[in-house]
């Protein structure tokens, strides 16, 4: 059982947790950065995103206004106006570093200019991308660039357990406690099986999202929400839980895949067009913008569609667009249909909505400061204000940029100021065995990912959600009692973690009475006049 002591430590490799580790430790070369990462390195949400980062970029074109517009509306009257107009004019400076850092984003043959794609929701071209591989090329250019710097430390299959806070110290802290502060946290050395207790001056949650707690989603293994689920056991705030964004177009795969595999929207955006089975368009039923609508219109069109005509997906039509350029832009997309025998260039894609990014979780202030003090949070962990209820495509590698850049801004002068604590006590594991039956985990996750999926997916109601709070409840019963008798295991703790990040969503949904943004329930289908949601 180590002690180690470092002036930042960051949980999470992906885009927000290196991004601030490369800056903070540029600009203090005598101070230690450390990372944590609960696998390896390279191994993140941010590493899987395909259409790209959305960026005013061509100023002929485009503006901030156009984008802080668009982002307003797909958020529904949710979003923070001040912080959409942060990101969207910061966020250009900030792509321009990660370019600096050799990011190789797609030029146009003979302009030379970027080559700007168009997603769902945005009025404009202003995707920069990397083929259909922008985020594998974005987390390959911050670790190389992290590495130029040797006081930055990145511990792999390090899994941070809990925040430590003045509960550790023996004093009783609730939510309403002022002061709470965070001291670093207690992580599990998956390598030793040891738990290390980690001092810092200031920690920093960049642990990305929580896909796997539905049954079908985009996101890896990974992303099982420890980061919020920490935080709200430390008792910070949580906010804005109930706004899950579905993405319409995964790929249907019959035998099961976990992950899904997304087929991009930027496809959309190329001229893909959704069909039925028949080879019929329905989106004009649903939206002025057919296939292009934002994501949480095109996601419940196609589960709406799939309901009335008892299909198991929907398809994608590519057909009449041009082979090479296709391949070019989406050569990921397009072998990983090949491999599971579909031609895109010849047969229609079969897709499903499945679950892809969370819109709320930690609640930051525009300085990424969450309501615990010495404790920040950035990229899909937290919730800015940016997303509202419900994200525009691509605004996320981009938030969780400008958001780094502005913690790293914020604890500049504090971090002198912010002493270790000492006298915090090592994890205390007394009474604990082995787990017998791995397979009562196993087993749990499963139905927590089935309770998930059939009452609080994309379409709600109050009978649904009454029956997964019920459930939940007994696999929480059953799990904190595992968790007080067994030895800590990373599978233990993504459970509860999930059980945790299960419960947020489905009591913030049940609390919304209204239907918004991603948010959708048969028994208040309307939206509430703004003096009533805005107090929700
Ligand atoms: P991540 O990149 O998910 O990194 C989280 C890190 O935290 C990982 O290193 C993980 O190991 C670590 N971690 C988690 N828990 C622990 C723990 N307990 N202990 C230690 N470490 C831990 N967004 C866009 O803007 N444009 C896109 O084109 C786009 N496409 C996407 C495509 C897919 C398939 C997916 C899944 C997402 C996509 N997104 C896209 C969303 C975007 O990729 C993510 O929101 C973003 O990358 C999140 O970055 P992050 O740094 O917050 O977290
Ligand atoms: C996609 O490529 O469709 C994903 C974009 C995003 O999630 O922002």
């Amino acid at each position: 059982m180590a002690r180690i002591q470092t002036d930042v430590l960051i949980l999470g490799s992906g885009i927000a947790g290196l991004t601030l580790a490369i800056k903070t430790a540029k600009a203090n070369p005598a101070r230690r950065v450390l990372v944590l990462t609960k696998t390896v390195e390279g191994e993140s949400n941010t590493r899987y995103a395909q259409g790209g980062v959305a960026a005013v970029w061509d100023k002929e074109n485009d503006n901030y206004l156009k984008h802080v517009e668009d982002t307003l509306d797909a958020g529904d009257g949710l979003c923070k106006r001040e912080v959409v107009e942060i990101v969207v004019q910061e966020g250009p400076q900030r792509v321009q570093e990660l370019i600096e850092w050799g990011a190789r984003f797609d030029k146009e043959k003979g302009s030379g200019s970027y080559d700007l794609a168009r997603e769902g929701g945005h009025s404009e071209h202003r995707i920069l991308h990397y083929k259909d591989l922008t985020g594998w090329e974005m987390q390959r250019t911050i670790m190389e660039e992290a590495q130029r710097y040797p006081n930055i430390e990145v511990l792999e299959h390090y899994f941070a357990l809990d925040l430590i806070t003045q509960h550790h110290l023996g004093r009783m802290v609730i939510r309403v406690t002022p002061g709470i502060e965070c001291f670093g946290c207690y992580a599990l050395n998956k390598q030793n099986h040891e738990i290390d207790t980690i001092l810092s001056r200031v920690t920093v949650v960049c642990t990305g999202g929580a896909g796997q707690v539905y049954k079908s989603t985009t996101n890896p293994v990974i992303a099982s929400g420890d980061g919020i689920a920490m935080t709200y056991r430390a008792k910070g705030r949580v906010e804005n839980m109930e706004f899950v964004q579905f993405h319409p177009t995964s790929l249907y795969n019959p035998a099961g895949e976990n992950p899904s595999f997304l087929v991009s929207e930027a496809v959309r955006g190329f001229g893909a067009i959704l069909k039925s089975a028949e080879g019929e368009e329905f989106m004009h039923l649903y939206d002025e913008r057919l296939s292009l609508a934002p994501r949480d219109i095109v996601a419940r069109a196609i589960d709406s569609e799939m309901k009335k005509r008892g299909t198991d997906c929907m398809y994608l039509d590519c057909r009449h667009l041009d082979k090479a350029a296709f391949t070019a832009h989406f050569p990921t997309i397009y072998d990983k249909c090949l491999s599971q025998g579909i031609d895109p260039m010849k047969d229609l894609i079969p897709v499903v909505p499945a679950c892809h990014y969370m819109c709320g979780g930690i609640w930051v202030d525009e300085h990424g400061r969450s309501s615990i003090m010495r404790l920040y949070a950035a990229g899909e962990c937290s919730s800015t204000g940016l997303h509202g209820a419900n994200r525009l495509a691509s605004n996320s590698l981009l938030e969780a940029m400008v958001f780094a850049h502005r913690i790293y801004l914020d604890i500049q002068d504090k971090l002198e100021d912010w002493n270790f604590q000492d006298n915090v006590p090592d994890w205390n594991a007394e009474g604990t065995t082995d787990p017998k039956e791995m397979v009562l985990i196993t087993q749990s996750i499963k139905e927590l990912k089935d309770v998930m999926s059939y009452y609080v997916g994309i379409v709600r109601s109050n009978v649904r959600l009454k029956r997964a709070l019920d459930r939940l409840f007994l696999l929480y019963q059953e799990t904190e009692e595992l968790y007080r008798n067994t030895t800590i295991s990373p599978q233990l703790m993504e459970l509860r973690n999930l059980i945790t990040i299960a419960y947020l969503i489905t009591r913030s949904a049940a609390h919304r009475r209204e239907s918004r943004g991603l948010h959708f329930t048969t028994d208040y289908p309307d939206k509430l006049p703004f003096e009533e949601y805005s107090v929700l």
